[in-house]
């Protein structure tokens, strides 16, 4: 039977300020209007919250087991925001690999290593997740348009999930978004308006425009429906993982406006309070060295996280300086008592080769950051040989071939005759 029309917000207990942890009851949220946190004045984004004893008790009817991997993420129908009311876009999303590596493993100095795929989404990058679940929100808003701001995954996913579910797109990118990815956004059919500024004016337009033209704002900084598809990601790891009888001791992932992997804390946390995890992972977030505010703010023991100017990397999906979701991503990692780590560019490229060679993943500079991280953390002593780690890799490393080149060098060239092969 088809899955979605069984989905019903019946499972939303209550929506809370993730700043002021004031909450509100989900059936008044829901009432307002599409844009929850401006509705309410918040500064911070709103985390949405199930009654999980009503989930436990459905999935007890109904279990995880009896439904289709093939069903992609909206498998967890309990713990997704969405009414049933439309259909998803045919495109699969989530279902991903959980790969075990016992030779990365062994490379690193673990006793168990994984591999969370991500890459192998529609359009290569966990971002799908969230997109697919900011389409199906619009459809049931009623919305014909749907918008961002980025040049990046998020802006990718939205328009090829925007393109699947027959719904218009409009993509803000700044001045000096690279032409690759403003290619692909074109072959999904998007609007793409190339805004003469840099991203934070860029990203202030597109507010302002949805504001006034009712367009659907795919933004995880104000719009709190893209949580939820983020948090996935932790629900699959989660099962997954409970298929080998093991539970992580860590679950790492990059970090650049933090709402990734605030998220997948999020779905970590909800799956363990079900009982499928004995247990919470801690936490591993990763940041590129010259693009770390989170992890400056973790050291320090901060409460807020500070702008950093001039944030540069290679990893150009984490290249931010002033993150949306900074503080959510700190209360998740303190929460989970887990760990920030900033790595040299030099070390994401290398770990883009090790994960490569040793497991034929290949992972954007974004997502080979979160390998490294896990390296360098092993090389502190932050993590111990005996503990067990899943690494999410965020994106598909063909997003980025010039980055990949950097790493791996040339080919050999040759005359076309066997002799000109000297090696065996
Ligand atoms: C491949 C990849 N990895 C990691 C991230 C970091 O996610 P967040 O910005 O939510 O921290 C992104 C964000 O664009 C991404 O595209």
């Amino acid at each position: 039977m088809p899955l979605f029309p069984l989905m019903t917000l019946e499972h939303l207990s209550h929506f809370r300020c993730v700043n002021t942890g004031q909450t509100w009851p989900a059936a008044e949220a829901l009432a307002q209007d599409r844009w929850l946190n401006e509705r309410f004045g918040l500064d911070g984004i709103l985390s949405l919250e199930y009654d999980l004893e009503r989930v436990a008790a459905d999935w007890k009817r109904s279990p995880l087991a009896s439904r289709s991997w093939a069903l992609g993420h909206w498998r967890y129908r309990e713990l997704l925001p969405l009414s049933g009311k439309v259909e998803p876009p045919p495109l699969s999303v989530g279902s991903t690999p959980l790969v075990e590596s016992p030779r990365l493993a062994e490379s690193v100095g673990l006793s168990r290593l994984w591999i969370k795929d991500d890459g192998r989404n529609p359009t290569a990058s966990l971002k799908d997740r969230p997109s697919s679940v900011a389409v199906v929100k619009a459809l049931e808003m009623g919305a014909s348009s749907i918008a961002c701001a980025s040049t990046g995954n998020a802006a990718s996913s939205l328009a090829g999930f925007a393109a699947a579910a027959g719904l218009k797109a409009t993509i803000f990118v700044p001045k000096r978004a690279p032409a690759p990815k403003i290619a692909q956004l074109l072959v999904f059919g998007a609007r793409v308006l190339r805004v003469n500024a840099d991203y934070d004016r860029t990203w202030a337009l597109c507010q302002e425009v949805c504001g006034k033209r009712g367009w659907y704002n795919r933004n995880c900084a104000v719009n709190p429906y893209l949580v939820e598809g983020k948090k996935t990601c932790g629900l699959e790891i989660a099962e997954q993982m409970s298929w080998t009888s093991e539970c992580p001791d860590w679950v790492v992932g990059s970090v650049g406006d933090g709402c990734s992997l605030a998220a997948i804390g999020k779905g970590l946390r909800e799956m363990t309070d079900l009982g499928v995890l004995p247990r919470m992972p801690r936490l591993l977030g990763t940041q590129a060295s010259g693009a770390d505010p989170v992890t400056r703010a973790w050291k320090s023991d901060a409460e807020n996280v500070p702008s950093l100017a001039g944030a540069t990397t290679i990893a150009d999906s984490i290249c931010v300086g002033r993150p949306a979701n900074g503080l959510r991503c700190l209360q998740a990692v303190r929460d989970a008592n887990g760990a920030m780590i900033s790595v040299e560019d030099e070390a994401t490229l290398d770990a883009m080769k090790l994960m490569g060679r040793l497991c034929g993943i290949f992972g954007e500079p974004a997502a080979s950051n979160a390998l490294a991280g896990l390296i360098e953390a092993r090389a502190q002593g932050v993590i111990g040989p005996n503990e067990t780690a899943v690494v999410v890799v965020s994106g598909n490393g063909l997003k980025d071939i010039s980055s990949a080149a950097a790493a791996v060098g040339q080919p050999i060239d040759i005359e076309p005759t066997a002799e000109a092969i000297s090696f065996t």
